[in-house]
């Protein structure tokens, strides 16, 4: 084994891998566009305190998962830092610092990136993965919240990945889940002797952490626990009916999960996930969020509302491959020039970077080996056409040969690109036989 490898809980995103990525990547940085979302960028790690205060102290992302940086001596006095677990809170961070606020509401802002938790590794949950991230700040909805359920929708749609469900609950705000917290702390107070030592302590900090309780022996008690939907205040109730009518228009039907709290502390009325039923791994979102009508508040600015989502790409990788969805096709190069001198590389590069600086995808075949073997290459490259340079080139010509069709002819230099761009049109639309 060698010496060096990926941290435990990375990975290294091979090209087959990392293309499958960059297709979601595309698939999400569209969606955002043609919904109004502005793409953002915001630093891989934030002051320490952005994510205490906006994540919640008592939560398992900021109490167990954070991973804290330690940068040059002394600098740790004056500031703490940490690898970001969940975009939110640094993007409402900018929001505040960049007073976004005097802009047209609402901001709608889009990221996607990677993201850092330090989590018991295992399939579908690692130490560094990717989200596709939107946040849209100033609205306080209840339209806003079902575009934004929709647009998660569509994302997995347009991935390919079927039997995707949204679960929706509200968690209700200020006005009523105080009441219901208590609610709860009595109703989990009542086998505070069987709980485990976590959630024991949670049970006095934060007893709404115990509905996301992740341990086994928690299951049965969370089942059975009240839920909030039956004490949410007439405001928050009302809400809660315009994200149902709102998504009813446009075709989704959530299924109701009236346990459904979210691990983060940030949230106020609709909360959502996005699952697979039957699936393996199925307890795993695919993605979810909610609305935090106090966050932007919370990290110093005016009360603003805010809804956004984060949908896990690395998540929806793995339910494709599980879905039996076909691999994403390698990038192949449409040109391998080649040649009958094996040791003159030097006409090979030349040629293949004319064809390249005139927009083709072109590999220069640098080997000094014979012209059979070169060939050989190219097929196994699946190119389409291979340029072969011989003799020709002192004359400024060389033979185009078609490797999918079979077929060669000599061709000038100066019109190569376009005879290239007009074969490959040509078998785009059908009428040479592949
Ligand atoms: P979250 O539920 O903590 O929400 O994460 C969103 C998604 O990220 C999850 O549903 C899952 O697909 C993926 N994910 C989380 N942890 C891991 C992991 N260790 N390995 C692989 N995938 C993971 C948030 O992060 C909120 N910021 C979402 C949000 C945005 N709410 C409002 N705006």
């Amino acid at each position: 084994m060698p010496k060096f490898q990926a941290p435990r809980g990375t990975r290294d995103l091979l090209p087959a891998e990392r293309s499958a990525f960059l297709r979601l990547e595309g698939i999400a940085r569209d969606l955002a566009t043609r919904y109004g979302y502005q793409p953002i960028e915001t630093p891989l790690f934030e002051q320490s305190e952005v994510f205490e205060r906006g994540v919640g102290a008592v939560t398992d992302v900021v109490e167990k998962e954070l991973f804290r940086v330690q940068a040059g001596r002394g600098d740790q006095e004056r500031e703490r830092w940490a690898l970001r677990p969940e975009p939110t809170a640094g993007l409402v961070r900018a929001y505040v610092q960049h007073g976004m606020q005097t802009l047209p509401q609402p901001v709608k802002l889009t990221l996607t990136g990677p993201m850092f938790r330090y989590d018991r590794p295992q399939a579908g949950r690692y130490r560094q993965f990717w989200q596709f991230d939107v946040e849209a700040l100033g609205d306080p909805g209840p339209g806003i919240d079902a575009e934004i359920i929709e647009l998660g929708s569509r994302f997995y749609a347009t991935a390919g990945l079927t039997g995707v469900e949204v679960q929706l609950n509200s968690i209700g705000d200020g006005a009523c889940r105080p009441a219901y917290i208590e609610t709860l702390r009595a109703y989990f107070g009542r086998y505070r002797a069987d709980l485990p030592e976590l959630e024991r302590a949670r049970l006095e900090t934060a007893p709404l952490r115990l509905l996301d309780s992740k341990d086994e022996r928690m299951q049965p008690l969370i089942a059975a626990a009240p839920t909030i939907t039956e004490h949410l205040c007439p405001a928050c109730d009302a809400h809660f009916a315009g994200v149902r009518a709102h998504l009813e228009a446009v075709g989704i039907t959530p299924r109701p999960a009236p346990r459904l709290v979210r691990g983060l502390d940030y949230y106020t009325r609709t909360a959502f996930e996005f699952h697979r039923p039957g699936a393996a791994g199925q307890q795993q979102a695919l993605g979810g969020g909610g609305r935090y009508d106090g966050l932007v508040e919370l990290l110093g600015g005016r009360p603003t509302p805010g809804i956004g989502f984060g949908l896990g790409l690395d998540r929806v990788i793995l339910a494709l491959a599980e879905q039996g969805a076909e691999p994403v096709a390698e990038a192949h190069p449409s040109v391998v020039v080649v040649g009958a001198d094996p040791e003159d590389t030097v006409a090979r590069l030349r040629v293949a970077t004319m064809l390249r600086a005139g927009g083709l995808s072109a590999r220069a075949d640098l080997a000094a080996r014979r012209l059979g073997k070169q060939l050989e290459g190219a097929a196994r490259d699946g190119a389409h056409f291979a340029v072969i340079c011989g003799d020709e080139l002192a004359h400024d010509q060389v033979q185009l040969k078609d490797l999918q069709a079979g077929t060669q002819r000599r061709v000038e230099l100066a019109d190569l690109v376009r005879d290239i761009q007009r074969a490959e049109a040509q078998h785009r639309h059908g009428s040479v036989e592949a």
